[in-house]
This record gives C-alpha cells, sequence and structure tokens, in this order.
C-alpha cells in the first residue's frame, strides 16, 4: 500500500506537472499540432495506451486525432486528416454520452459495464484485435462552460507491471482540469484565426474594390501579390547567388503577402477619371465632343457669314467661294488634328504644340462674344506631350502611394505584421533615392519592398489592354524596361536576374489564366 506522504508528493507532482501542460498549450499557435499536443499530455500524465480527441461541430462530434501505442496507429493531425464517420450527439457512444451530458465519463471495463452499453470500443477491438478495457472521457469545457470537445482515454497501464488498470478519481478530476485549459487553448487559437481570416478578407474586400474601379488594371493587385509570393517562394528555395542565403519565414511570407494585397490601397482616393484617363480631354467624360460641337458651330457660323454676304448683293471678290471653302476645309482639318492629339498613343512634336497655340488662338462669335477655339485647359490637356495626364493628375497618381501609407499608419498591425506599412508604402521607390513618395534609398528599402517594387512594374506594363496602348506589350520589350531600370539604379539587380534567371514572368500567365477560368471573389484566400 502507497503511504499518505507518497501519495501527496505524487499529487503535487502532478500538479506541476498539469500546471506546465497548461502554459505549453497556452503557447501553442497551430491548432493541428495543439490537438494532438492535448491528447499526448492527457495520455502520458494518465499512463494511457490510448485515446482520441473530438471536437464538436454543429450538431456532431469529429474525430481529430485517435492515438494507440499497442497498434502503433497515430491519425489526424499531422499524420493527415482522419477518414472517419462523424458521431452523432446522443447517448449510445463514449464521446457522445459525455457531450450531451456534459458528464465525465469513467468506465473501469467497457466489457463488463452493467450499466451502458456502447458497442463502439467493442466494433473497433473487432477490428483491429485490440483491448479495450478501461475508459475515461472527459468533456472540453471552455471559460463559458460550453463543451467544444471531448477527450477520450483508453487503457491506462500500471507504472510497474504494464497492466492495464482502471482510471482513478484522482487521474478523473486532473484530466478535467487538463481538459478545460486545452478548451481555453482551443478557443484561443481559433479565435486568433478567425481575427486573421477576417483581417485577410477585409483586406481583400478592399483591394478587390480598388481593383474594380479600373477596367483596365482590373485584378493588378491580386496579380501583383501571387506575382510577389512566387519570387519570396523562389528566394526561399534558392540556393546559389546573392539571394542564397536569404530565407523569408512564415510571418515574414504573411507580411509580404499582406503588404502587396495593401500596396495600393491609397488608390481609393484617387480620383475615377484619372485612375484610367483614356484620352487627354477625358474628365467624366471625353470632352473632345464639346471641342466636335463647338466646331460644327463654327463651320455653320462661317457657312452663315457667306450667306449673309452673299444675300446683300454687293460685288463679291472673285475668289470669294474659294476662301469660304478654304476656311471650312482648314476648320475640318484642325478639327482632325484635335481629335489625334487628343489621343495619348503619340508623342507631340514641338510643331504640334505651335499648332494647337494657334488654333485656339482663334476666335468665333457665340452669344455677340468672342470666344476661343479652344479653352485655357483644353489647350493645356492636348498640349500634354506623352501619355494623357497633366502635371497635376500625374501627382495625383503618385499620391496613392504616400496615401497607401497615411491609410497604413492608422491600421495597428501586430506585431508580426508590423513592417506591412513600410514594405507596401516602398513599392514606388527607387534604390537611387529617385523614387516616391519619400525619396528612400537603397539602405532604406527592405528586399520585401524591392520585389514588390519589381513585380509591380512588370504586372503594370504587362497589362493586356490600356486606354493608351492598344496592343499588349511583348514579353521582351517589357523585360528590357526592367532590366533598364535595374541599369539606372532603380530596382534591385539580385532579384531581377533571379526573376530571369528563374523564369518566374511565365508565373503571370499562368495566374492570369487561373484568374480567367475563376474570376476572383472576396472570400478567395
Ligand atoms: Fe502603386
Ligand atoms: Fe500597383
Amino acid at each position: 500500500m502507497v503511504d499518505q506522504s507518497q501519495s501527496a508528493f505524487d499529487l503535487e507532482d502532478r500538479l506541476r506537472r498539469l500546471n506546465e501542460i497548461g502554459v505549453a498549450l497556452s503557447v501553442e499557435h497551430n491548432l493541428t499540432v495543439l490537438l494532438e499536443r492535448i491528447l499526448l499530455e492527457a495520455r502520458r500524465f494518465t499512463r494511457a495506451d490510448a485515446g482520441t480527441l473530438f471536437l464538436l461541430k454543429g450538431d456532431h462530434l469529429t474525430f481529430e486525432i485517435a492515438q494507440n501505442d499497442t497498434l502503433k496507429s497515430f491519425a489526424g493531425g499531422t499524420h493527415g486528416k482522419m477518414d472517419m464517420p462523424p458521431v452523432p450527439l446522443n447517448k449510445e457512444s463514449v464521446s457522445g454520452y459525455v457531450a450531451v451530458t456534459g458528464q465525465a465519463l469513467n468506465i473501469e471495463d467497457v466489457y463488463s459495464e452493467p450499466v451502458y452499453r456502447f458497442e463502439g470500443p467493442k466494433n473497433y477491438d473487432r477490428m483491429t484485435g485490440y483491448r479495450t478495457r478501461s475508459i475515461l472521457g472527459v468533456p472540453m469545457k471552455d471559460h463559458e462552460d460550453q463543451i467544444i470537445g471531448v477527450v477520450q482515454l483508453i487503457n491506462p497501464l500500471h507504472p510497474l507491471t504494464g497492466e492495464v488498470v482502471p482510471f482513478s478519481a484522482q487521474d478523473q478530476s486532473l484530466i478535467q482540469s487538463l481538459a478545460s485549459q486545452a478548451a481555453v487553448a482551443i478557443n484561443n487559437v481559433r479565435l486568433i484565426a478567425e481575427t486573421e481570416a477576417l483581417f485577410d478578407s477585409f483586406v481583400q474586400v478592399m483591394a478587390t474594390a480598388i481593383d474594380e474601379r479600373s477596367p483596365y488594371t482590373g485584378g493588378h493587385i491580386r496579380r501583383v501579390a501571387e506575382m510577389a509570393m512566387a519570387v519570396a517562394h523562389s528566394i526561399n528555395t534558392c540556393q546559389e547567388g546573392p539571394l542564397g542565403p536569404r530565407q523569408f519565414d512564415e510571418d515574414q511570407l504573411n507580411e509580404l503577402r499582406i503588404a502587396a494585397w495593401m500596396h495600393d490601397i491609397g488608390k481609393i482616393t484617387t480620383p475615377e477619371w484619372v485612375v484610367d484617363k483614356p484620352t487627354k480631354l477625358h474628365t467624366l467624360f471625353d470632352r473632345i465632343e464639346l471641342v466636335r460641337t463647338r466646331f460644327a458651330l463654327i463651320e455653320k457660323s462661317i457657312q452663315l457669314e457667306r450667306l449673309e454676304k452673299q444675300v446683300t448683293g454687293q460685288p463679291l471678290p472673285a475668289d470669294f467661294a474659294e476662301e469660304y471653302e478654304r476656311r471650312l476645309q482648314a476648320l475640318a482639318e484642325d478639327l482632325a488634328f484635335l481629335e489625334r492629339a487628343n489621343t495619348p498613343g503619340e508623342f507631340m512634336q514641338d510643331a504640334d504644340l505651335v499648332r494647337l497655340n494657334q488654333i485656339a488662338g482663334q476666335t468665333y462669335v457665340e452669344g455677340g462674344q468672342q470666344r476661343p477655339y479652344l479653352s485655357e485647359n483644353e489647350l493645356k490637356n492636348l498640349c500634354i506631350r506623352k501619355g494623357s495626364l497633366t502635371q497635376e493628375e500625374r501627382q495625383k497618381i503618385n499620391d496613392h502611394a504616400s496615401m497607401s501609407i497615411k491609410m497604413l499608419a492608422q491600421i495597428p498591425f501586430t506585431r508580426k505584421l508590423n513592417q506591412v506599412p513600410p514594405i507596401a508604402g516602398a513599392h514606388h521607390e527607387k534604390l537611387d533615392g529617385s523614387g516616391y513618395p519619400l525619396g528612400l534609398k537603397a539602405d532604406q528599402i527592405s528586399l520585401q519592398a524591392r520585389i514588390l517594387a519589381l513585380v509591380d512594374i512588370f504586372e503594370s506594363l504587362s497589362a493586356d489592354d490600356r486606354p493608351y496602348r492598344a496592343k499588349p506589350m511583348p514579353r521582351e520589350v517589357v523585360l528590357r524596361i526592367l532590366k533598364e531600370e535595374v541599369e539606372r539604379g532603380y530596382l534591385d539587380r539580385d532579384v531581377f536576374e533571379l526573376f530571369i534567371r528563374e523564369e518566374l514572368y511565365l508565373k503571370l500567365d499562368e495566374i492570369k489564366a487561373r484568374m480567367a477560368a475563376a474570376p476572383p471573389t472576396s472570400q478567395d484566400a
């Protein structure tokens, strides 16, 4: 017989271990590992040969982890998903009974148990050749006394003889205590996972909203995010070259992913018509329509002037008709020139700007008032030499980077994500310090931000269509531009060389094909 001081020592020792287990469980953030650990510790604690852990999901229990030392059978968790049917919530199984009643169940011998007739263990024995004797089923109850699952332990072994013995009352109360701690740990992990999933989907909804604002760049953010991850994974697997020693851990990968999803968040404040300004005169609509209407009016007024002169009966110069024909012809040519100038495809030469100014300097009469052929603002827009944006509009677009930084600064990122704002905010920075918005230099730009900068430009140049570009730019031209950006000291050479060597640019075609096959929804991870 064990003396009392020895048993008090045992209890103290077990309580100390229970406490240690509780602490260990509370720091485990991977649910699969946590569930495995709970069952393992509960078995160690009671020297149970086998055990099963169930979670309550809706109106049934699911098998999550099963361990059996004698059969050397380990399933669920890190050993892969268990292919077992769910257990209904009724009193016909040990786990069901425990979940329904909320009471622990301690059975000395399942075969000679007079009160409960559980067929499950016997069926299991028939299938496996195992001999289940004693079972301890304990509910896992969280801080609100809600049952979230069941721990079922089988066949505790005597520490000296190795024989199967019944679970003691002390075993039961200690396992009940462990199960409560386990429930709290499970709930914590679930809560963190739910919060992360919520944040993730919020980030993606925002990104989708920004992407959807432009029919031309739709899906840009999603593609940039996927490309950035492809480059990061490639850095992790590459062993040679300057990037060989660089490794991103899970948290850093996640940080880059979120940063990529958020990099253009500031575009939410960019006026819609600037985002994709298709023509130089475009605001909410293309003002070339106004110019056309005005020129039609000018044409009419020239014709009216001609008719008025004809009806006065006064002698007309010999070249009267030709002069008016010439004026109408010149007007038509001017309009055709303005229509061409309005499209941003071609570079405007000095002579073009002189002609624009000449046209704008002419006047016509409307409502008794002299009016210019072109307003000041129309002239300014048509004089844009390259592209469709004025300086101010270009600045508005560029402002999205500083707006991204401003917006991200307001989000209380967790410690694991605290590099998201500097990574996302630096995607238009250049290594030589000539980028925006902060003009950061190479040593202030992280590798993650360099990846983002490269894939952002690559994706933008590879767009299928743009308002000012009739055809997609050929791949070799895109890559040549990237190379030039490297040579100029804008983009990271190592990342670019990896991009070429590993043919990471081909990933974009895969991503586009996938997106075309299944248009993204905000539910996608
Ligand atoms: Fe951007
Ligand atoms: Fe971007």
